[in-house]
């Protein structure tokens, strides 16, 4: 379905031409007065500069051609040149009787569809995530959900960091805890045990204990990094230990990420990568793009209009070591075999920019990619606490995400448990969904770049612009339209939506109508902040339809109240579906 700002554009357009003016001064636009209209046109203003007339005398030819229009109901020519244009309510109702009628309420998809991978895992195996992982994964999750919604064929991968340091860290302080495990007998020669000589507990506490050993002790240090080097190089015992970290480590992440709503379509790694690096160290030597400083292979990725340092971009460390500039040059290179993407974005914490501003010129300059590949990175900011820190534990520790996540569900869970009845076991499952939508939709209803404050309060309250008052909106529709149907009365398949009858049921119905404009929107900019603030506004105007409008009654006609209850459930529908953009979930009831 066209949009009606498109639809408008067309006939106002029209109208221009008509009275000789240039096409392109009929642009429509939504009001940003809707207290004096509902949309308005502002090209006359223009036109006067362009064809030296008085704007009035512009937008009131415009008008009177325009005011027989049948979508509109009144327009007017307003001082110094606005036109302002309110539509009529069976234009407005029939409208959404057709988006009710049409896949994903009429919203046009991608004309040009691509093949889109987004990389917004980034978890380290044997560490475990923080806060930042967290943010990854609900905006890339969400953005991941808006294009294939726009059409576009987009793949999610996780993109684990398996390969550096960290990993020899892991295996020296297993060494130092447990020398005499078999993988540490260089005689050894025979198959190594097929279970794992640690817990993902016992893993995730050898990680911070090497990683503090390491910053006291240089030669421990070293030892890491030597290891590091020869299972990066195949060495049996160690690369058998890094497959137990892997296996136990997916195994948890998969079940943190569920637990997140979170799934991704590829479970790749920076091992992954590695395969492709001689080839491409070879070519980028070959080609001349590469040269040696101080030692370091590098590619010069400076431009002309930088204003800013712009570091070489590292390919190899002098001692031949591959770091992670590396591997995601040599992902990018894998992703170009293996998926020919038209499209790549990297969601991650706005302090790795650098790297992947480094990253694009450098795969664009070398012509690893092909010249119209999009790169794209989407930095976010940091979560913090109240005191305008980055948010902490307690104690000053780094926060897990596991711990959030249940901090905010504890939380719902006895505000359930404080204002209602429902049992213990119920009140877990909703208060596991309403604490995740509480968690996302504190986050996503900011701009991603932006540093946010968690206040857990806020977050988890049923009032106000969060998670579970959208929740509660349509948990509350649905339990209106259970009520319908316990009165045995059912809905004509022929019936359809009425125009408003009262403002509250226009305005409820206008923003009914801009679910496109929305959706195209955060398409555009790529930004699920829009989404939120679309379905805080949608609920908010159907809470004050609801206080105002009785919508179940003996005394309506048929018409009357299948119209209220097709209307109410499309905003159930339209609510359902933009949580399911924002990746989260309903209960049944709260
Ligand atoms: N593993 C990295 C970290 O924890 C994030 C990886 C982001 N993705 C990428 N392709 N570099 O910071």
């Amino acid at each position: 379905m066209k949009k009606i700002v498109d639809l408008l554009s067309e006939d106002i357009k029209k109208a221009f031409v008509e009275k000789g003016y240039d096409e392109k001064f009929g642009v429509v636009t939504l009001s940003n007065r809707p207290d004096l209209c509902q949309y308005q046109c502002n090209g006359a203003m223009a036109a006067a500069k362009a064809y030296k007339k008085a704007p009035i005398m512009i937008a009131q030819e415009v008008v009177d051609l325009i005011k027989d229009n049948d979508k509109i109901k009144e327009v007017t020519a307003i001082m110094p040149g606005f036109i302002n244009i309110n539509l009529s309510d069976d234009f407005i109702a029939e409208y959404i009787d057709e988006m009710r009628n049409s896949k994903d309420f009429g919203c046009e998809k991608e004309a040009t569809p691509k093949k889109v991978i987004i990389d917004y895992g980034g978890p380290n195996i044997a560490k475990p995530l923080h806060v930042g992982h967290m943010r990854s994964a609900i905006i890339g999750e969400s953005l991941k959900r808006i294009f294939k919604f726009m059409g576009n064929d987009a793949i999610g991968d996780v993109h684990l960091g398996d390969w550096g340091t960290p990993m020899g860290l892991v295996i020296a302080e297993l060494k130092r805890r447990k020398p005499d495990l078999v993988y540490f007998d260089e005689s050894y020669t025979g198959e190594y045990p097929s279970e794992a000589p640690f817990t993902i507990s016992e893993l995730e506490d050898i990680y911070p204990a090497a990683s503090a050993y390491s910053k006291e002790n240089p030669e421990f240090l070293e030892e890491a990094k030597h290891i590091t080097l020869l299972m990066q190089n195949g060495h049996r015992g160690y690369m058998a230990i890094w497959n137990h970290m892997q296996d136990v480590s997916v195994v948890d992440l998969k079940k943190i990420y569920d637990n997140l709503n979170v799934s991704f379509e590829l479970w790749k790694m920076e091992s992954d990568a590695q395969p492709y690096i001689t080839d491409m160290v070879d070519y980028l030597k070959k080609n001349d793009y590469a040269k040696i400083s101080d030692g370091a292979l590098v590619v010069d990725v400076k431009e002309e209009a930088d204003t800013r340092e712009i570091p070489p971009f590292m390919i190899l460390k002098s001692d031949g070591a591959t770091l992670y500039s590396t591997t995601d040059l040599a992902t990018i290179v894998e992703r170009v075999k293996l998926f020919d993407p038209d499209h790549i974005i990297y969601i991650t914490d706005k302090r790795q920019e650098l790297h992947f501003e480094r990253l694009f010129r450098c795969a664009k300059k070398t012509k690893l990619v092909k010249e119209d590949m999009e790169f794209q990175f989407i930095g976010f900011g940091t979560m913090n606490g109240k005191d305008g820190k980055p948010f902490k534990t307690r104690d000053g520790g780094v926060l897990r995400l596991e711990h959030l996540i249940k901090m905010v569900t504890d939380e719902v869970y006895n505000k359930i448990m404080d204002n209602r009845n429902m049992e213990e076991e119920q009140a877990r499952q909703v208060a596991a969904k309403v604490g995740l939508a509480a968690l996302k939709y504190g986050d996503l209803s900011n701009q991603a770049s932006k540093d946010y404050v968690f206040d857990l309060e806020r977050f988890t309250s049923f009032e106000g612009n969060t998670g579970p008052y959208i929740l509660y909106t349509i948990v509350r529709i649905k339990s209106i339209i259970d009520k319908f149907a316990e009165t045995g009365k059912t809905i004509n398949p022929e019936a359809r939506i009425l125009p408003a009858s009262s403002p509250v049921e226009r305005d409820l119905g206008l923003q009914i109508t801009r679910f496109s404009d929305m959706i195209h929107l955060a398409y555009l900019e790529q930004a699920p902040h829009r989404i939120c603030q679309y379905i805080y506004d949608l609920a908010d105007k159907f809470s004050s339809f609801y206080h105002d409008t009785k919508i179940i009654s003996d005394d309506y006609s048929e018409e009357r109240q299948s119209s209220l209850i097709l209307m109410i459930t499309l905003v159930k529908e339209i609510l359902l579906t933009c949580i399911d953009l924002l990746a989260f979930e309903a209960p049944e009831r709260m």
